[in-house]
């Protein structure tokens, strides 16, 4: 949340950090800003609401030309989003821009401290206590890096800084705790960003930041240092996506792209992970095997999307390994005092790696002395490094705010990682982890059968656009998915949806059914009889009373198309892996109702893609 850019180079500032905005926007859109250095000066602009009103702000009162520069799109945290609290922020003196990424936990006592000087805040943010401080440190002779450093020091909470000083032309100083930031390696220039879409146009060779480090580039350098200081290690990688990938390619939306990029997502998540005879190879897990041997039960962590993948991963993990297997949203977790310890793998699951509750929490398990596997989908991001295992997601940068492809594959890698549990514990036989191996490996087509087949559930979107709500209902694996379908509705179309156990509907929820509502259901596939007629019976339920069923099962499954107002048909697949194919129709649906209704798909209101603050 909140996207922060910053160049120094021979390319004109203004223009790079503002195409590094547009493709960091989805982080947040309350408000864009940027800073120069130019002819000894700062020179500013800011605008509350989407980067196209800055752009149109400098299109009308251009800045200076200039190699150096700063920029941010916010999502507002303290104070509302206007022009004032835009970033960036400019010390008193004029002299330093500063913006930030996080909450600064300890502002009100720093703003006491300033106004004990004379040095009123113009605005309502945490921010700006920190650019009158670092502007207080120059102003009083200190080097733009050697203030930072200062800075960094008495803040207390998650920030990612990045500065620049009218007297430091060429120079840009950066900082960073508990909030991410990556260097961009050019030639003859180099760049900040929040993630490495805010230059991958210009280059794909970054470096990673650790924890409480400080960089500072120019068009030629780039020195990591600690808070004190002291020289600092941070690890260069190589990206291995590019422009075209942060594009949307002829698609309205990168949602609507991302939705379609799922089969070649899934088969890049599986690619190079399993030998030929179906055995798995997950090499990257950096534990090991006896370490994995010795685990006696797994907790799953994550938020939102990334949560209902852990409700779907549980159902796997326990049939396959039968390691008991908990789920839990990672913002309550370490606040109910969680019983976990050096038996326990914590698994936590982050597409952006970034997310602050799911941060916050594997930091609570590792000093419970747990084991963490990360599953994200971000190289060089917070989650997986300061986990002692990873797994990635190859699904390619996400950019629309609601994750789709970031779901499916990190369902994808959890199957992977249950498999790699039952092999290594021998709780499943060789051939019956290749068979679903063998099963994962069609799912790429099974999932591009779903997207051949789409024109059913827009028609759908269109017909439903003036619902003022709708209901999900799942089985088993399923029930997440209901969840899922529910939630997508919800950030996007701002439409009441509900998910819910269908099992659970006659213990209240049918109260609500009337006529009209339309009602999703995912039924099991035929083969746990038990699971699909249950669901069948309850499609019967929800119909007595008058609601419309729209009912994803099996293309061919003769027994629920009577109780079905509209079929969606889904490939023939096991139960466990049908969440793989009964979750697009629903992100299909939600997009194509939101875009029906006018809302922006990819920056649904009041959310951000990445929350970097709890
Ligand atoms: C935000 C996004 C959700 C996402 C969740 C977890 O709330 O809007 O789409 O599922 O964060 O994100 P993560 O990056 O940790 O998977």
């Amino acid at each position: 949340m909140c996207g922060i850019v910053g160049y120094v180079g021979t390319q004109s500032a203004q223009n790079v950090v503002v195409d590094g905005l547009r493709r960091l926007e989805y982080r947040g859109y309350d408000s864009a800003g940027v800073a120069l250095v130019a002819q000894g000066q700062v020179a500013s602009a800011k605008k509350e609401g989407k980067l196209a009103n800055l752009e149109a702000e400098l299109a009308a009162h251009p800045l200076p030309e200039s190699g150096t520069g700063i920029g941010h799109t916010r999502w507002a945290t303290h104070g509302a989003p206007n022009d004032v609290n835009a970033h960036p922020h400019v010390s008193r003196s004029g002299r330093v821009a500063l913006v930030h990424n996080g909450i600064i936990e300890n502002f009100a006592a720093l703003r006491t401290e300033l106004e004990a000087e004379g040095i009123t805040a113009l605005s309502e943010t945490d921010t700006e206590v920190a650019a009158q401080l670092l502007g207080r440190e120059v102003d009083n002779g200190a080097d733009i890096a050697e203030a930072m450093r200062t800075v960094c020091r008495r803040l207390e909470g998650a920030f990612t800084l990045v500065a620049v000083d009218a007297q430091a032309p060429g120079r840009v100083v950066a900082a960073r705790r508990n909030s991410p930031l990556v260097v961009g390696v050019g030639e003859g220039e180099n760049f900040l960003g929040s993630d490495v879409a805010a230059f991958i146009e210009h280059t794909r060779e970054a470096v990673e930041l650790g924890q409480d480090q400080m960089v500072e580039i120019t068009a030629d350098s780039w020195t990591v240092t600690d808070f004190d200081g002291n020289p600092a290690d941070a690890t260069p990688y190589h990206v291995d996506w590019d422009l075209s990938a942060a594009q949307k390619d002829g698609f309205d939306w990168f949602m609507r792209k991302e939705i379609h990029e799922q089969p070649r997502a899934l088969a890049d998540t599986l690619l190079g992970r399993h030998a030929e005879d179906g055995s798995l190879t997950l090499d990257e897990i950096r534990m090991p095997v006896s370490e994995l041997r010795s685990i006696q039960r797994i907790v799953i962590i994550g938020c939102g999307t990334a949560h209902y993948a852990g409700m779907v991963a549980k159902y796997a993990i326990e049939h396959w390994t039968r390691i008991p297997c908990e789920v839990e949203l990672a913002s309550e977790f370490r606040y109910r005092d969680p019983i976990v310890g050096p038996q326990t793998l914590v698994v936590a699951i982050s597409q952006s790696g970034e997310t602050a509750d799911t941060l916050m929490a594997i930091r609570y398990a590792q000093e419970q002395g747990s084991k963490v596997l990360a599953i994200c989908n971000t190289n060089g991001s917070t989650i997986p490094r300061e986990s002692d295992a990873v797994i990635y997601t190859h699904a390619g940068p996400e950019i629309g705010v609601a994750s789709t492809k970031g779901f499916l594959t990190q369902v994808l890698a959890c199957y992977l990682l249950g498999l790699y549990l039952a092999q290594i514990k021998n709780t499943k036989f060789g051939d019956e982890i290749a068979a679903v191996v063998a099963e994962l490996e069609t799912m790429p087509a099974k999932v591009q059968e779903v997207l051949d087949a789409q024109q059913r559930v827009l028609d759908l979107a269109a017909a439903f656009a003036d619902n003022p709500s709708v209901l999900f209902l799942g089985r088993h694996a399923g029930y997440p998915v209901a969840l899922e379908g529910a939630l997508k509705l919800k950030e996007l179309a701002y439409i009441h949806a509900e998910g819910f156990a269908a099992g659970e509907l006659k213990h209240g929820p049918i109260a609500v059914i009337d006529k009209d509502l339309p009602v999703f259901v995912v039924v099991p596939p035929r083969g746990r009889d038990m699971l699909h007629d249950k669901t069948v019976s309850n499609i019967q339920e929800i119909r007595a009373r008058g609601a419309q069923t729209i009912v994803l099962a099996e293309a061919d499954d003769d027994t629920v198309a009577p109780y079905a107002d509209v079929l969606i048909g889904l490939p023939k697949v096991s139960t466990l892996l049908q969440p793989l194919v009964a979750t697009v129709p629903l992100q299909l649906f939600a997009c194509e109702l939101a875009t029906v209704k006018g809302h922006d798909v990819d920056q649904p209101r009041n959310l951000a893609k990445s929350v970097t603050v709890e």
